[in-house]
Protein backbone atom coordinates (compact mmCIF):
# COMPACT_ATOMS: atom_id res chain seq x y z
CA UNK A 1 0.00 0.00 0.00
CA UNK A 2 0.99 3.67 -0.75
CA UNK A 3 1.98 5.83 1.72
CA UNK A 4 -0.82 8.04 1.14
CA UNK A 5 -3.95 6.09 3.49
CA UNK A 6 -6.37 7.03 6.25
CA UNK A 7 -5.26 6.81 9.90
CA UNK A 8 -7.10 3.27 10.21
CA UNK A 9 -4.55 2.27 7.34
CA UNK A 10 -7.65 1.97 4.56
CA UNK A 11 -6.72 4.23 1.38
CA UNK A 12 -8.95 7.10 1.81
CA UNK A 13 -11.19 9.52 -0.13
CA UNK A 14 -14.53 11.86 0.35
CA UNK A 15 -16.38 14.58 -0.50
CA UNK A 16 -16.13 18.37 0.26
CA UNK A 17 -19.02 20.30 0.44
CA UNK A 18 -21.46 22.54 2.38
CA UNK A 19 -23.35 21.37 3.30
CA UNK A 20 -22.66 17.89 2.30
CA UNK A 21 -25.08 15.53 4.67
CA UNK A 22 -27.15 14.85 1.40
CA UNK A 23 -24.43 14.18 -0.55
CA UNK A 24 -25.30 10.26 -2.38
CA UNK A 25 -21.73 9.55 -3.42
CA UNK A 26 -21.07 8.08 -0.19
CA UNK A 27 -23.45 5.66 -1.09
CA UNK A 28 -21.73 4.71 -4.66
CA UNK A 29 -18.49 4.17 -3.33
CA UNK A 30 -19.84 2.35 -0.82
CA UNK A 31 -21.75 0.27 -3.40
CA UNK A 32 -18.52 -0.21 -5.50
CA UNK A 33 -15.94 -0.85 -2.31
CA UNK A 34 -18.26 -3.90 -2.14
CA UNK A 35 -18.61 -4.94 -5.65
CA UNK A 36 -14.54 -5.11 -6.55
CA UNK A 37 -13.75 -5.90 -2.69
CA UNK A 38 -11.37 -2.73 -2.57
CA UNK A 39 -11.22 -1.80 1.37
CA UNK A 40 -11.23 1.65 1.10
CA UNK A 41 -12.97 4.51 2.99
CA UNK A 42 -14.85 6.91 1.66
CA UNK A 43 -16.31 9.97 3.62
CA UNK A 44 -17.92 13.65 4.25
CA UNK A 45 -16.30 16.40 4.78
CA UNK A 46 -18.18 19.90 5.25
CA UNK A 47 -16.36 22.97 4.54
CA UNK A 48 -18.36 26.28 4.90
CA UNK A 49 -16.98 28.78 2.44
CA UNK A 50 -15.08 31.19 4.85
CA UNK A 51 -12.05 29.58 5.27
CA UNK A 52 -12.70 26.89 2.20
CA UNK A 53 -9.14 27.33 0.07
CA UNK A 54 -6.76 26.91 3.59
CA UNK A 55 -9.17 23.76 4.81
CA UNK A 56 -9.11 22.25 1.04
CA UNK A 57 -5.73 22.38 0.69
CA UNK A 58 -4.85 20.72 4.11
CA UNK A 59 -6.87 17.03 2.89
CA UNK A 60 -3.73 16.03 2.05
CA UNK A 61 -1.97 16.20 4.74
CA UNK A 62 -4.87 13.85 6.45
CA UNK A 63 -3.70 10.94 4.03
CA UNK A 64 -6.50 10.94 0.99
CA UNK A 65 -5.98 10.29 -2.21
CA UNK A 66 -8.31 12.68 -3.29
CA UNK A 67 -12.15 14.17 -3.04
CA UNK A 68 -14.90 14.92 -4.90
CA UNK A 69 -16.28 18.32 -4.90
CA UNK A 70 -20.23 19.18 -4.72
CA UNK A 71 -21.90 22.67 -4.10
CA UNK A 72 -21.24 25.31 -3.15
CA UNK A 73 -16.70 24.51 -3.93
CA UNK A 74 -16.61 23.52 -7.56
CA UNK A 75 -15.31 26.76 -8.57
CA UNK A 76 -13.10 27.36 -5.40
CA UNK A 77 -11.79 23.94 -5.52
CA UNK A 78 -10.73 24.39 -9.02
CA UNK A 79 -9.14 27.72 -8.28
CA UNK A 80 -7.42 26.24 -4.70
CA UNK A 81 -5.71 23.61 -7.59
CA UNK A 82 -2.19 23.27 -8.31
CA UNK A 83 -3.08 22.27 -11.93
CA UNK A 84 -6.20 21.33 -13.58
CA UNK A 85 -7.33 19.34 -16.79
CA UNK A 86 -8.82 20.58 -19.66
CA UNK A 87 -12.33 19.79 -19.17
CA UNK A 88 -12.40 21.70 -15.25
CA UNK A 89 -10.71 24.26 -17.01
CA UNK A 90 -13.59 25.05 -19.80
CA UNK A 91 -16.13 23.91 -18.05
CA UNK A 92 -14.56 26.47 -14.97
CA UNK A 93 -15.26 24.18 -12.19
CA UNK A 94 -13.77 20.83 -11.09
CA UNK A 95 -15.26 18.32 -9.29
CA UNK A 96 -12.80 15.10 -8.82
CA UNK A 97 -9.47 16.17 -6.58
CA UNK A 98 -6.23 14.07 -7.05
CA UNK A 99 -3.65 14.69 -4.41
CA UNK A 100 -0.31 13.29 -5.49
CA UNK A 101 2.60 12.45 -2.90
CA UNK A 102 4.36 15.34 -2.66
CA UNK A 103 0.67 16.90 -2.12
CA UNK A 104 0.32 18.77 -5.30
CA UNK A 105 -3.38 18.79 -6.10
CA UNK A 106 -5.00 17.95 -9.39
CA UNK A 107 -8.57 19.52 -10.12
CA UNK A 108 -10.55 17.61 -13.03
CA UNK A 109 -14.22 17.72 -14.19
CA UNK A 110 -15.67 14.15 -14.61
CA UNK A 111 -19.44 15.87 -15.13
CA UNK A 112 -19.50 16.23 -18.82
CA UNK A 113 -17.84 12.92 -19.01
CA UNK A 114 -20.57 11.36 -17.15
CA UNK A 115 -23.50 13.23 -19.02
CA UNK A 116 -21.58 11.33 -22.32
CA UNK A 117 -21.25 7.73 -20.70
CA UNK A 118 -24.34 8.50 -19.66
CA UNK A 119 -25.87 8.93 -22.84
CA UNK A 120 -24.15 5.93 -24.85
CA UNK A 121 -25.26 4.05 -22.29
CA UNK A 122 -28.90 4.87 -22.07
CA UNK A 123 -29.13 4.65 -25.66
CA UNK A 124 -25.95 3.10 -27.28
CA UNK A 125 -27.11 3.70 -30.62
CA UNK A 126 -27.11 7.93 -29.83
CA UNK A 127 -24.44 10.17 -32.10
CA UNK A 128 -24.00 13.35 -30.76
CA UNK A 129 -22.87 14.03 -34.20
CA UNK A 130 -26.38 13.37 -35.89
CA UNK A 131 -27.06 17.09 -35.53
CA UNK A 132 -27.14 20.12 -33.48
CA UNK A 133 -28.44 19.68 -29.48
CA UNK A 134 -30.62 21.94 -27.64
CA UNK A 135 -29.49 22.61 -24.51
CA UNK A 136 -31.75 24.14 -21.81
CA UNK A 137 -30.45 26.19 -18.76
CA UNK A 138 -26.96 28.52 -18.13
CA UNK A 139 -26.04 26.99 -15.05
CA UNK A 140 -22.73 24.88 -14.20
CA UNK A 141 -24.37 21.57 -15.70
CA UNK A 142 -25.38 23.05 -18.65
CA UNK A 143 -21.78 24.39 -18.79
CA UNK A 144 -20.66 20.81 -18.52
CA UNK A 145 -23.27 19.62 -20.84
CA UNK A 146 -22.39 22.19 -23.33
CA UNK A 147 -18.46 21.19 -23.10
CA UNK A 148 -19.42 17.12 -23.09
CA UNK A 149 -21.85 17.44 -26.25
CA UNK A 150 -18.53 19.87 -28.31
CA UNK A 151 -15.79 16.96 -27.33
CA UNK A 152 -18.52 14.80 -28.76
CA UNK A 153 -18.61 16.07 -32.11
CA UNK A 154 -22.47 17.48 -31.68
CA UNK A 155 -22.15 20.20 -34.67
CA UNK A 156 -23.49 23.17 -33.00
CA UNK A 157 -25.52 24.05 -29.77
CA UNK A 158 -28.70 25.66 -29.66
CA UNK A 159 -28.84 27.25 -26.53
CA UNK A 160 -32.32 28.89 -24.73
CA UNK A 161 -31.91 29.95 -20.70
CA UNK A 162 -34.59 32.16 -19.04
CA UNK A 163 -31.60 34.69 -18.75
CA UNK A 164 -30.33 35.26 -21.60
CA UNK A 165 -27.51 36.95 -20.41
CA UNK A 166 -26.63 33.64 -18.69
CA UNK A 167 -26.78 32.17 -22.28
CA UNK A 168 -24.89 34.99 -23.76
CA UNK A 169 -21.97 34.38 -21.86
CA UNK A 170 -21.88 31.15 -22.50
CA UNK A 171 -21.78 31.42 -25.96
CA UNK A 172 -19.04 33.90 -25.77
CA UNK A 173 -17.31 31.41 -23.71
CA UNK A 174 -17.74 28.20 -25.56
CA UNK A 175 -17.78 30.32 -29.24
CA UNK A 176 -19.22 30.26 -32.48
CA UNK A 177 -21.04 26.57 -32.25
CA UNK A 178 -23.09 27.84 -29.02
CA UNK A 179 -26.02 29.73 -31.05
CA UNK A 180 -28.43 31.47 -28.55
CA UNK A 181 -32.10 31.11 -28.70
CA UNK A 182 -34.56 33.37 -27.06
CA UNK A 183 -36.32 31.48 -24.02
CA UNK A 184 -39.43 32.13 -25.58
CA UNK A 185 -38.68 30.23 -28.84
CA UNK A 186 -37.38 26.87 -26.96
CA UNK A 187 -40.53 24.45 -28.59
CA UNK A 188 -39.37 25.89 -32.48
CA UNK A 189 -35.54 25.44 -31.20
CA UNK A 190 -36.61 20.97 -31.21
CA UNK A 191 -36.66 21.54 -35.09
CA UNK A 192 -34.04 19.13 -36.12
CA UNK A 193 -32.33 18.67 -32.70
CA UNK A 194 -30.22 15.77 -32.43
CA UNK A 195 -30.27 15.52 -28.75
CA UNK A 196 -32.61 18.03 -26.40
CA UNK A 197 -31.06 18.14 -22.86
CA UNK A 198 -32.75 19.97 -19.44
CA UNK A 199 -29.93 21.32 -17.09
CA UNK A 200 -32.43 23.21 -16.03
CA UNK A 201 -33.87 22.79 -12.74
CA UNK A 202 -37.39 22.53 -13.78
CA UNK A 203 -38.64 19.09 -13.46
CA UNK A 204 -37.28 18.54 -9.98
CA UNK A 205 -39.29 17.59 -7.44
CA UNK A 206 -41.16 20.86 -5.39
CA UNK A 207 -40.57 22.61 -8.96
CA UNK A 208 -42.41 23.64 -11.61
CA UNK A 209 -42.13 21.71 -14.76
CA UNK A 210 -40.37 22.15 -17.78
CA UNK A 211 -42.68 23.65 -20.45
CA UNK A 212 -41.39 22.15 -23.75
CA UNK A 213 -43.38 21.13 -26.40
CA UNK A 214 -42.06 18.47 -28.35
CA UNK A 215 -44.18 18.95 -31.47
CA UNK A 216 -41.45 19.54 -33.82
CA UNK A 217 -38.66 17.51 -32.23
CA UNK A 218 -37.41 14.55 -34.91
CA UNK A 219 -38.72 11.11 -34.43
CA UNK A 220 -35.16 10.30 -33.83
CA UNK A 221 -34.08 12.90 -31.18
CA UNK A 222 -32.46 11.90 -27.89
CA UNK A 223 -34.18 13.59 -24.94
CA UNK A 224 -31.81 13.80 -21.28
CA UNK A 225 -32.91 15.37 -18.16
CA UNK A 226 -30.58 15.85 -15.94
CA UNK A 227 -32.75 15.43 -12.97
CA UNK A 228 -32.88 12.61 -11.37
CA UNK A 229 -35.54 13.25 -8.55
CA UNK A 230 -37.68 11.92 -10.01
CA UNK A 231 -36.25 10.02 -11.96
CA UNK A 232 -39.14 10.55 -14.78
CA UNK A 233 -39.68 14.31 -15.09
CA UNK A 234 -42.27 15.66 -16.75
CA UNK A 235 -40.16 15.82 -19.92
CA UNK A 236 -38.97 12.45 -20.16
CA UNK A 237 -43.00 11.30 -19.94
CA UNK A 238 -43.58 13.80 -22.67
CA UNK A 239 -40.76 12.80 -24.67
CA UNK A 240 -41.64 8.95 -24.31
CA UNK A 241 -45.20 9.50 -25.14
CA UNK A 242 -44.34 10.95 -28.23
CA UNK A 243 -42.05 7.73 -28.86
CA UNK A 244 -38.67 9.90 -29.02
CA UNK A 245 -35.63 7.84 -26.71
CA UNK A 246 -35.17 8.86 -23.20
CA UNK A 247 -32.46 9.12 -20.47
CA UNK A 248 -33.00 10.20 -17.03
CA UNK A 249 -30.60 12.02 -15.26
CA UNK A 250 -29.17 9.30 -12.63
CA UNK A 251 -26.56 7.88 -14.83
CA UNK A 252 -24.74 10.98 -15.14
CA UNK A 253 -24.15 10.98 -11.11
CA UNK A 254 -22.84 7.48 -11.04
CA UNK A 255 -20.75 7.12 -14.40
CA UNK A 256 -19.84 10.90 -13.42
CA UNK A 257 -17.96 9.40 -10.11
CA UNK A 258 -16.43 6.41 -11.88
CA UNK A 259 -12.75 8.58 -13.25
CA UNK A 260 -12.60 9.29 -9.14
CA UNK A 261 -12.91 5.65 -8.05
CA UNK A 262 -10.24 4.82 -10.65
CA UNK A 263 -7.56 7.25 -9.97
CA UNK A 264 -8.08 6.71 -6.14
CA UNK A 265 -8.92 2.91 -5.70
CA UNK A 266 -7.33 1.33 -9.16
CA UNK A 267 -10.40 -0.33 -10.38
CA UNK A 268 -13.10 1.33 -13.05
CA UNK A 269 -15.98 0.45 -11.38
CA UNK A 270 -19.24 -0.81 -13.42
CA UNK A 271 -22.48 1.11 -13.24
CA UNK A 272 -25.12 -1.53 -12.88
CA UNK A 273 -28.80 -1.51 -12.06
CA UNK A 274 -27.74 -3.05 -8.59
CA UNK A 275 -26.19 0.54 -7.91
CA UNK A 276 -28.89 2.65 -9.14
CA UNK A 277 -30.96 0.22 -7.00
CA UNK A 278 -28.48 1.22 -4.08
CA UNK A 279 -28.69 5.13 -4.70
CA UNK A 280 -31.99 5.25 -5.04
CA UNK A 281 -33.32 2.33 -2.57
CA UNK A 282 -31.47 3.73 0.65
CA UNK A 283 -33.40 6.27 2.68
CA UNK A 284 -32.06 9.49 2.53
CA UNK A 285 -32.20 9.50 -1.13
CA UNK A 286 -33.89 13.15 -1.22
CA UNK A 287 -32.50 14.46 2.40
CA UNK A 288 -30.32 12.96 5.22
CA UNK A 289 -28.50 9.84 4.64
P1 LIG B 1 -26.65 24.22 -11.69
O1 LIG B 1 -25.28 24.60 -11.23
O2 LIG B 1 -27.15 22.92 -11.11
O3 LIG B 1 -26.79 24.27 -13.17
P2 LIG B 1 -27.82 26.82 -11.32
O4 LIG B 1 -26.51 27.45 -11.65
O5 LIG B 1 -28.58 27.37 -10.18
O6 LIG B 1 -27.65 25.28 -11.04
O7 LIG B 1 -28.72 26.86 -12.64
C1 LIG B 1 -30.05 26.52 -12.63
C2 LIG B 1 -30.62 26.64 -14.04
O8 LIG B 1 -32.03 26.39 -13.99
C3 LIG B 1 -30.46 28.03 -14.65
O9 LIG B 1 -30.30 27.91 -16.04
C4 LIG B 1 -31.80 28.68 -14.31
O10 LIG B 1 -32.17 29.73 -15.15
P3 LIG B 1 -31.70 31.25 -14.82
O11 LIG B 1 -30.27 31.34 -15.27
O12 LIG B 1 -32.62 32.11 -15.58
O13 LIG B 1 -31.85 31.41 -13.33
C5 LIG B 1 -32.73 27.52 -14.51
N1 LIG B 1 -33.99 27.71 -13.81
C6 LIG B 1 -34.21 27.57 -12.47
N2 LIG B 1 -35.52 27.85 -12.19
C7 LIG B 1 -36.10 28.18 -13.38
C8 LIG B 1 -37.44 28.58 -13.76
N3 LIG B 1 -38.43 28.68 -12.85
N4 LIG B 1 -37.68 28.84 -15.07
C9 LIG B 1 -36.69 28.75 -15.99
N5 LIG B 1 -35.42 28.37 -15.69
C10 LIG B 1 -35.13 28.10 -14.41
Amino acid sequence: MSDEQTSDNRPGAGVVGWPVAHSKSPLIFAHWFAQTGIAGSYSRFAMPPEGFAEAFRALPKAGLRGVNVTLPHKLAALEAADEASAAARAIGAANTICFAADGRIFADNTDGYGFIENLRAGAPTWSANAGPALVLGAGGAARAVIHALLEAGAPAIRLANRTGDKAEALAEHFGPCVEVVDWTARATATGGAATIVNATSLGMTGNPALELSLDDAPATALVCDIVYTPLETPLLTAARARGLTTVDGLGMLLHQARPGFQAWFGADPAVTPALRRAVLGKPGLEGQP
